[in-house]
């Protein structure tokens, strides 16, 4: 078994060419109507073009280019390689959501699970300052993180997936070791099966952010924005919408 370290999780560097089997595709389904439903909804028109910020495999990517035209930027070169096979229709760009600059702007930005890396105020106030200069004046960014302070409960469950010669099981349990501080802790087990049949465990551990609504709308405003926290009946999950003035 390889031990978890804090930095980088594995899942992003050597296991990223497994990433489709971790999470694939079809599980973002249900999510991405509702998500352009309202990128639509919020900011001026028209929507056409579409930044991603923290894109991973290009899971949403894969739905979402059906209605924008995307811009997709990830740290990971693995998970851009990955999203790259899936999405090849769309501009891949390397980049960190906290300093990335791409010198244009966008009609709509988007931030979905990624933005839980950001596990300082500081940090989001960042990423959320690079989707305001990457929003067009009238536009808007929706960021939807997995949860906040006031929705977070500690939570184990399992998944994975086949595919045509190999399959990826994985444990996740996750806690707040300390519930003063602006992070919390997801563990991982994956069980990686190779074309041979061979079965190989590792361990890894992601860092996440947890902050309290109000310090996500203040970020927002920091960052430049006029800010809302939309409760969707469909979406059911954290959603927060930013409209830079036009
Ligand atoms: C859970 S994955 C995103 C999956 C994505 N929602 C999809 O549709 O496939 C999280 C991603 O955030 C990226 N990430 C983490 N910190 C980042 C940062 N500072 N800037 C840009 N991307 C980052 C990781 O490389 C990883 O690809």
């Amino acid at each position: 078994m390889v031990p978890p370290s804090m930095t980088t999780p594995i899942l992003y560097k050597d296991l990223a060419p497994w990433w489709h089997l971790f999470s694939s595709p079809a599980d973002y389904r249900t999510e991405t109507r509702p998500f352009r439903r309202l990128l639509l909804a919020h900011g001026n028109r028209p929507a056409r073009t579409l930044l991603e910020l923290g894109s991973g495999g290009g899971n949403n990517a894969s739905y979402l280019k059906t209605w924008f035209q995307l811009t997709l930027v990830d740290l990971s070169p693995g998970m851009l390689r990955e999203s790259r096979r899936l999405n090849p229709e769309c501009e891949h760009v390397p980049g960190d959501m906290r300093s990335v600059r791409l010198r244009r702007t966008f009609d709509r930005v988007f931030i979905h699970d990624a933005v839980m890396h950001m596990t300082s105020e500081g940090d989001l106030v960042r990423a959320l300052r690079t989707a305001f200069v990457h929003t067009r004046p009238g536009g808007a960014t929706l960021v939807a993180p997995d949860c906040t302070r006031e929705s977070y409960s500690s939570i184990s469950h399992h998944g994975g997936n086949d595919g045509a010669d190999r399959g990826l099981r994985y444990l996740e349990w996750n806690f707040d070791p300390n519930p003063y501080d602006t992070k919390y802790e997801v563990h991982f087990v994956y069980l990686l099966k190779d074309a041979r049949g061979r079965v190989r465990a590792h361990q890894d551990v992601h860092e996440f952010g947890l902050f309290p609504n109000a310090t996500w709308l203040r970020a927002f405003r920091k960052a430049g924005f006029r800010a809302q926290r939309v409760d969707d009946p469909v979406l059911r999950r954290d959603v927060f919408v930013g409209v830079r003035p036009a």
